[in-house]
C-alpha cells in the first residue's frame, strides 16, 4: 500500500479514475464523481513534481479529450463575442466534469475561468520537467486559448466558486499564466498567438492598474483585501516574480491577515464550514516563501499542513482549529456532511511542497 504519511502523493495514483480524471474527493457528498480543471491541474502538477509522471500524462490526456467535447460550445462563445453579442454565463463552459468528460446533471457555480488557464500552465510545466512531446494536445490548447482570449475579461466565479460579479486577481493570473504557457508550447497558429500575446499583456496591465492595494495583490479588482489563493501566482505558477516587492508585500499581507500558527484561511469573510484553515493554502504559501528564498518558513508551513492528516494519513480540505465564523460550521455539516477528507488537492500540494524542498536541498548540496 505505501505509507500516506510519508508519501501523500500515492493517494493521487490510487484514486485516479481509469479515464485519467482525478476525483476532487471520492467520499464527500457534494464533490463525489466530479473532476475540476482547477483541482486537477494542481494535482497533476503535484504528481508530476513527485515523480508520478505517467499519472500526470493521463490527466492531461483527459483534459484534451474533455476540451474536445466542448469545442463546439467554445466556437459558439468565440463567435458571439466577436459579433458583439456575448453569450450569457449560463452558456459558458462548466467548471467541473464527470469522469467521462460530460458536464453532469447537478447544478454548480459555473462559470469559472481559472482552471482553463491553470491546466495549460500545468501541462507545459510537466512537459518541460519530464521532456514530454505536446503535439497531441495542440487542438485542446488552441481551443482553450480561443476561449480565454475571447472571454478573459468577463467577471466569473473565483477559486472558491463565489462572487461572480467580480474579476478576481487569482483568476486573471491563472488565465495569464495559461496564455503565456501556451505561447511557449509553440503550437498556436500565428494570428491566435498574436491575440494570446495581446491578451496576456492586457491582463498584466489590468492587474497592475486595478488589482493592487498598498503594494500587494488583492482579491478582486478594486478590493483592498488579500486572498489565500494569491500565493499560487508567486509559486508554483511563477506569474509574479518571487523576488519582486509585489510578491513580498503580497505574502506579508497573507501572513498578517490570513495565517494563524501556520494554517492559512481562504479570506477574512469565509464562512464555509465555519471558515477554517486549508492545508493546501499553507503549502502554496510555503512554495512561494521557498521561491522567495525562505526555506525555514516553507518547512514551518509544510509541518503545519502535514499535521492536519488523519491517523490513516488522509489530508482534509480544511481543519477547524481556528474558525473565522464558528456559528456557520454546523449548517454546512448538516448540508453536506463532515469536511471533505481526503481531498486530493491537499495531498498534491503537500507532495508538491515536499518535492520543491527536496529539489532545493539538492541545489544547496
Ligand atoms: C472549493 C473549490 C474546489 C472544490 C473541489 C470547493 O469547495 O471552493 O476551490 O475546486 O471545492 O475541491
Amino acid at each position: 500500500m505505501g505509507d500516506l504519511h510519508e508519501h501523500p502523493e500515492l493517494l493521487l495514483e490510487r484514486l485516479q479514475d481509469s479515464s485519467g480524471a482525478y476525483p476532487a474527493s471520492p467520499t464527500f457528498s457534494a464533490y463525489r464523481g466530479y473532476s475540476w480543471f482547477r483541482d486537477g491541474a494542481f494535482i497533476a502538477d503535484g504528481a508530476s513534481a513527485a515523480g508520478l509522471a505517467d499519472s500526470a500524462d493521463r490527466f492531461f490526456d483527459w483534459c484534451s479529450r474533455t476540451i474536445a467535447g466542448i469545442a463546439p460550445s467554445i466556437d459558439a462563445i468565440v463567435a458571439a463575442q466577436a459579433a458583439g453579442t456575448p453569450l450569457p454565463d449560463s452558456a459558458m463552459p462548466p467548471t467541473r466534469f464527470r469522469f467521462d468528460g460530460t458536464a453532469g446533471e447537478d447544478d454548480w457555480w459555473d462559470f469559472q475561468l481559472d482552471g482553463y488557464g491553470t491546466w495549460l500552465w500545468a501541462m507545459e510545466a510537466h512537459a518541460v520537467r519530464h521532456d514530454r512531446a505536446v503535439d497531441r494536445h495542440a487542438p485542446a490548447v488552441v481551443a482553450t486559448v480561443r476561449l480565454l482570449v475571447s472571454s478573459w475579461d468577463r467577471p466569473c466565479f473565483d477559486w472558491w466558486e463565489e462572487h461572480d460579479e467580480h474579476r478576481h486577481v487569482s483568476t486573471l493570473g491563472c488565465v495569464g499564466a495559461g496564455l503565456e504557457a501556451a505561447l511557449r508550447l509553440d503550437v498556436l497558429p500565428t494570428a491566435l498567438a498574436a491575440e494570446a500575446r495581446r491578451a496576456s499583456i492586457a491582463i498584466r496591465e489590468l492587474v497592475h492598474e486595478q488589482g493592487l492595494h498598498d503594494g500587494h495583490l488583492v482579491k478582486w479588482l478594486g478590493s483592498t483585501d488579500v486572498d489565500g489563493s494569491l500565493s499560487a501566482l508567486v509559486a508554483p505558477i511563477g506569474w509574479i516574480d518571487p523576488d519582486s516587492a509585489l510578491a513580498r508585500t503580497t505574502l506579508d499581507a497573507i501572513h498578517r491577515d490570513l495565517e494563524v500558527d501556520g494554517g492559512v484561511h481562504r479570506f477574512r469573510d469565509d464562512t464555509f464550514f465555519g471558515g477554517g484553515q486549508w492545508p493546501l493554502l499553507s503549502c502554496f504559501l510555503g512554495l512561494a516563501e521557498l521561491a522567495a528564498g525562505d526555506r525555514r518558513e516553507a518547512e514551518r508551513l509544510l509541518e503545519w499542513a502535514r499535521s492536519t492528516a488523519t491517523a490513516d494519513g488522509l489530508l482534509p480540505e480544511q481543519v477547524g482549529r481556528h474558525l473565522l465564523a464558528p456559528d456557520s460550521e454546523a449548517e454546512w455539516i448538516e448540508r453536506w456532511g463532515p469536511v471533505a477528507t481526503p481531498l486530493l488537492w491537499s495531498h498534491a500540494m503537500v507532495a508538491r511542497l515536499e518535492a520543491a524542498l527536496a529539489a532545493d536541498r539538492e541545489v544547496a548540496r
